[in-house]
């Protein structure tokens, strides 16, 4: 029996295609792991009126790792409609099975990995005063807050009475008083003390072992201020255990600015849910984008790995495929990382450094071009050949 099982959700579209890349990957690295399929997505919506069997589910406990491609999403309305006839009209509520599994298992520390590789073309580039170009090296990590806050799933459009009564409480609350329920949309921002807790301190240790001068809380405390207000105060109380750490705070807004100014003075960076998925895909941008981005989704027993990307729907029929299998071998790596096998996570991702800066193997979004059936007639290579050239590169 191998000594680890991992549980592989490909779940939809081109999840279906980059899925089966990483476990070659990690195959060909020797991990000692079986593989058993789990159901997730779209089709499970459609056909059981639930995106998150409950075999996965049982699957994710008893294993406890978990690798994930991508999944297809649509808003409540939309995807009631598609249902099949039989489960139509019987109260069935769509919910995104990634956020359900986060919420499940309480994968509450979320982190994105955004680091510049050396000759990608994709990468931030910016203007010096006195001419030419200064290519700024990218090497910041996001911990994400990956259970509450503004995605923590409270909301109402029409809000019940009682609601509204409550929220009469508040003294703010008076110049909606009069606005008609059904006119009225509410989604909470809520923060426990707990989770900022966990997420700072995920960071700060992260920042301890991999040797991160800084970290920087992300939020908004001017304005959000009990929200935001609660982690600068949490962030306050770890660092006290990190003197060798410096704490820095900026505004959600600035920092949007900032990253694109100076990326390369942020090492760690940490936020609430929302700002974290808005400013972990600002920095997969000066990186190479959606192709480069990688993720974990860490809770105290279970972790999936997965690329930040979708199910890019228009590109999964391509055959053969043409997307970049990259921020999915990174979260590959990211899953080695996890279990402890870190000398196999650097061995891929010193092959994905090598294949890139060697330039011969792009996909189409490495090379600029657009996607689509005549991306490799202009010369892209296919999602299997930049696996190939990734796994001929390992060493
Ligand atoms: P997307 O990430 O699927 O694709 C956006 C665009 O980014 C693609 O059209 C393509 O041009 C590019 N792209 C994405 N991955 C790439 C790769 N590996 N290589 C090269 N190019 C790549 O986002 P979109 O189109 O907004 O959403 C499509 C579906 O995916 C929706 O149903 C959405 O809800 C879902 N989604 C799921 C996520 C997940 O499973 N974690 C995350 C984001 C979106
Ligand atoms: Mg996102």
């Amino acid at each position: 029996m191998a000594k680890y099982t991992v549980v592989t959700m490909p779940g939809d579209g081109i999840g279906q295609t980059v899925l089966p890349q990483a476990v070659r990957v990690l195959e060909k690295v020797g991990f000692d792991a079986d593989y058993v399929h789990a159901d997730i997505g779209w089709e499970f919506w459609i056909n059981e009126g639930n995106p998150l069997p409950e075999h996965t589910i049982d699957l994710l406990r008893q294993h406890k790792l978990g690798l994930f491609g991508a999944i297809t999403s649509k808003p409540k309305k939309e995807a009631a409609k598609e249902l099949k006839p039989e489960l139509q009209g019987q109260g069935h509520e769509y919910f995104s099975p990634i956020v359900g599994m986060r919420q499940l298992f309480n994968l509450d520390v979320c982190i994105r990995p955004c680091r510049s590789f050396k000759g990608n073309p994709l990468n931030f580039v910016r203007q010096k005063a006195g001419g030419g170009y200064d290519e700024p090296k990218v090497d910041a990590v996001i911990f994400r807050q990956d259970t509450e806050g503004l995605y923590c799933g409270i909301e109402w459009t029409n809000p019940p009475q009682v609601v509204r009564n409550a929220l009469g409480m508040h003294p703010k609350y008076k110049i909606f008083a009069d606005t008609p329920s059904e006119d009225l949309a509410i989604s909470m921002r809520l923060f426990t003390r707990n989770a900022c807790r966990r997420i700072v301190r995920g960071a700060f240790e992260y920042a301890k072992e991999h040797g991160y001068e800084s970290v920087t809380i992300c939020e908004k405390p001017n304005v959000l201020r009990e929200t935001s207000g609660m982690m600068e105060e949490v962030a306050r109380e770890v660092k006290a255990d990190y003197p060798d750490i410096e704490h820095w705070s900026t505004n959600i807004d600035a920092q949007m600015m900032w990253l694109t100014k100076n990326p390369e003075n942020y090492g760690v960076l940490v936020a609430g849910n929302m700002f974290g998925d808005i400013i972990s895909d600002a920095f997969a941008g000066l990186v190479g984008g959606l192709g480069f981005a990688c993720s974990g989704n860490i809770g105290d027993e279970v972790a999936v790995f997965e690329p930040t990307h979708g199910s890019a729907p228009k590109y999964q029929e391509l055959d053969p495929p043409i997307v970049n299998p990259i921020a999915m071998l990174l979260s590959a790596a990211m899953l080695l990382d996890h279990v402890g096998e870190t000398d196999k996570a650097t061995a891929i991702r010193g092959a994905v450094a090598r294949v890139v800066e060697d330039g011969k193997v792009r996909t189409y979004d490495i090379m600029r071009i657009p996607g689509g059936s005549k991306a490799i007639e202009s010369g892209a290579a296919t999602t299997i050949q930049l696996t190939d050239a990734v796994i001929a590169a390992l060493r």
